[in-house]
């Protein structure tokens, strides 16, 4: 083998060196960009490190959310945000212009339920729901809602009213001396009028936030017994909400504290969650008959009835996506990117006038397939809810027209208490507010179970010797959700 001629090895030289500066420059200009990366990503978590620049000082008294919205202006933009009326095919609300009186100076207000559907009035004949039921709108709305509805007008309401309708936190302080239990307490007994002209702001910042750490807590002694009372069934002794939650369990526990199934204990009114049995509605139910407690009675047929009311957080509890610990928030107030921060969406709504955020970062449909699947879940549903009302609604005129006709008491009796147990499991599902989707197969159990039981009621009216099937238990499952589990962290 013999050297290459030198003119062609020079050559060979000058390229290799060409090539060598080349890779040389690329390789410098990407690790420059690397550190720059670099930098900026370091630079931008700091940032995300520190969402905000303390302008003002928070204490435990700050009640005014403005005051908060100094620190933390991308959240109390959403929050502000709830004033917003949007309407979707079974949620949202319909901004319905009134003319402002002196009674009541609301311009806008939501769409009447009881216009919507008139069955409604049947079924609720005697109670104050049966005068104004509008569809539920945005936080920001609650308290005049509340101070303005025409149920004020039928029945004088006490202070207990306002737990899950007002910033609440400081007021319990003040009138509790700094013990927000005794101050609940207080409240409670107040005549609501009373009672409202201690309180100024919808739920606010401090009702959810500790506010030196930001982090969530529960405020309100209602939750804190209901849960104290649940672990107990559950053989955990002790509960203390705020102590023993996880974090994501938190997520849904600030919800969870005005979003479900309550009634006024005694002639205090104090507000109670009857959860001592399980969240199952018929643990509820059993807990209500073994208590004798009665909402109103019926005014066609005489039957001592319970109302339901936005059971929420019992019913997302049966559902599949409780299971998988996906919480309230997760959906009603998901992570929005606003430059280099994330935080999260304090606009809370229907999850479906937002579903990229809410359930695309999950679920990798497209927006339309995942509307579609909610709108299927909540068109059955709907379809079972009207069953369900027809045979209430059937049961309730068959009565009255039995009393009419002098039928005995005591023949009546065994008729009524289907009447109430078929009347809860439809306004279980009716009051609760996702039309099914927070737990598909639990909502259409219970209507089915309301209708077959309302139908045994016309049964036995006609046939007095008829055995009626109440079944006292729901069907077992191997393990509960989250919040029925015990806490074991
Ligand atoms: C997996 C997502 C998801 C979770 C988790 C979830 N929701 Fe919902 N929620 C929905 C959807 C979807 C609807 C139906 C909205 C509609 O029809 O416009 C809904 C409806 C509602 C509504 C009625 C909203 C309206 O615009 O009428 C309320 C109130 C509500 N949810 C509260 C809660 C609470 C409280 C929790 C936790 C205990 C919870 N949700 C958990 C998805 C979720
Ligand atoms: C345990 C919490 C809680 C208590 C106590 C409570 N509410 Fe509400 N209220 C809610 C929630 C949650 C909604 C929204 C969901 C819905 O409307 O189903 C609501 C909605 C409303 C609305 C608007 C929709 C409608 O029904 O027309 C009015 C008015 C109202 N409540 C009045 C009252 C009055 C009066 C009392 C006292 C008798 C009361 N609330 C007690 C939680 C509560
Ligand atoms: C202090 C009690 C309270 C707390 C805490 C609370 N809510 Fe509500 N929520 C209400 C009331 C009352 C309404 C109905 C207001 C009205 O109709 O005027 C409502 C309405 C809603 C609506 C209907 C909004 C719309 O535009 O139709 C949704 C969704 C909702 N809440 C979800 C949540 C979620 C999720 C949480 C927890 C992050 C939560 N709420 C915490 C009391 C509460
Ligand atoms: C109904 C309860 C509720 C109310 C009222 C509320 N928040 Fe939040 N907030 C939450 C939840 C839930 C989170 C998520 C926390 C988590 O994941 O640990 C959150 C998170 C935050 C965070 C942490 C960063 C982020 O965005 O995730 C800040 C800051 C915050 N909220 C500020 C506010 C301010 C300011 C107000 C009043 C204008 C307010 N919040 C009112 C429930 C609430
Ligand atoms: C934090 C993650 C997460 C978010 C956000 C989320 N999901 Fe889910 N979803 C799940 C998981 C996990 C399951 C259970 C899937 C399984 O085990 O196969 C599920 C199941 C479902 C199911 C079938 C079960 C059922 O209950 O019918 C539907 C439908 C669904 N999700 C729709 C939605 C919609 C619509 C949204 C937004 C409003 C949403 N999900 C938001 C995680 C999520």
């Amino acid at each position: 083998m013999s050297a290459a001629p030198p003119a062609e090895a020079k050559g060979l030289r000058r390229r290799l060196l060409a090539l060598y500066i080349a890779v040389g420059l690329v390789s410098a200009l990407s690790i420059a960009l690397l550190i720059a990366l670099l930098i900026n990503i370091s630079q931008r978590k700091q940032e995300a490190k520190n969402p905000f620049f303390r302008v003002v000082e928070l204490t435990d008294d700050t009640v005014d959310p403005a005051v908060w919205g100094k620190n933390f202006p991308l959240q109390y933009d959403g929050y502000k945000r709830t004033v917003d009326q949007v309407r979707t095919r079974y949620g949202g609300s319909e901004a319905v212009p009134r003319t402002p009186s002196e009674a009541d100076p609301r311009s806008v207000v939501a769409q009447s339920r009881l216009e919507e559907d008139p069955r409604l009035k049947t079924m609720w004949a005697g109670y104050a729901f049966s005068k104004d039921f509008r569809e539920e709108r945005g936080h920001a709305h609650m308290l005049s809602d509340q101070t303005f509805t025409e149920r004020q007008q039928v029945t004088p309401q006490p202070g207990t009213c306002l737990n899950c309708h007002a910033s609440m936190y400081t007021a319990y302080k003040k009138v509790g001396e700094g013990d927000i239990t005794k101050g609940f307490e207080k409240l409670n007994a107040m005549p609501y009028f009373e009672a409202r002209k201690l309180v100024e702001h919808p739920v606010a910042c401090i009702d959810c936030h500790e506010p030196s750490t930001m982090q969530l807590r529960v405020t309100r002694p209602a939750f804190m017994e209901g849960m104290a009372r649940l672990k107990a069934a559950q053989g955990v002794q002790g509960y203390d909400v705020n102590r023993d939650a996880t974090r994501q369990e938190m997520r849904a526990f600030v919800c969870g504290q005005c979003h479900d199934e309550y009634y006024f204990q005694g002639k205090e009114k104090r507000l109670t969650y009857p959860w001592d049995k399980g969240l199952k509605i018929e643990n509820i139910l059993a807990y209500y008959e073994e208590n004798g407690h009665v909402d109103w009675t019926h005014a066609d047929t005489g039957a001592k009835v319970l109302k339901a009311q936005h059971p929420e957080f019992e019913l997302w509890n049966q559902g599949l996506h409780a299971r998988s610990g996906v919480a309230c928030a997760d959906c009603h107030m998901p992570y929005q990117r606003v430059g280099a921060l994330k935080i999260s969406d304090h606009h809370v709504r229907s999850p479906l006038l937002n579903i990229q955020r809410a359930c695309q970062t999950c679920h990798h449909f497209p927006e339309s397939e995942l509307r579609a699947r909610v709108e299927t879940i909540q068109e059955r549903t709907f379809y079972l809810r009207n069953q369900a009302m027809d045979a209430l609604v059937g049961l309730i005129q068959d009565v009255k027209a039995a009393r009419e006709a002098g039928r005995p008491e005591a023949e009546l009796a065994p008729v009524l208490a289907l009447q109430r147990r078929a009347q809860f499991m439809l306004d279980f599902i009716e009051a609760e507010n996702s039309m099914g989707f927070h737990a598909p197969q639990e909502a259409v159990r219970i209507l089915a179970e309301s209708m077959h039981v309302s139908r045994q009621g016309q049964i036995l009216l006609r046939d007095p010797k008829f055995q009626p099937q109440l079944p006292a238990q729901p069907p077992a499952r191997a393990t509960d959700a989250s919040t029925e589990k015990p806490a074991s962290h």
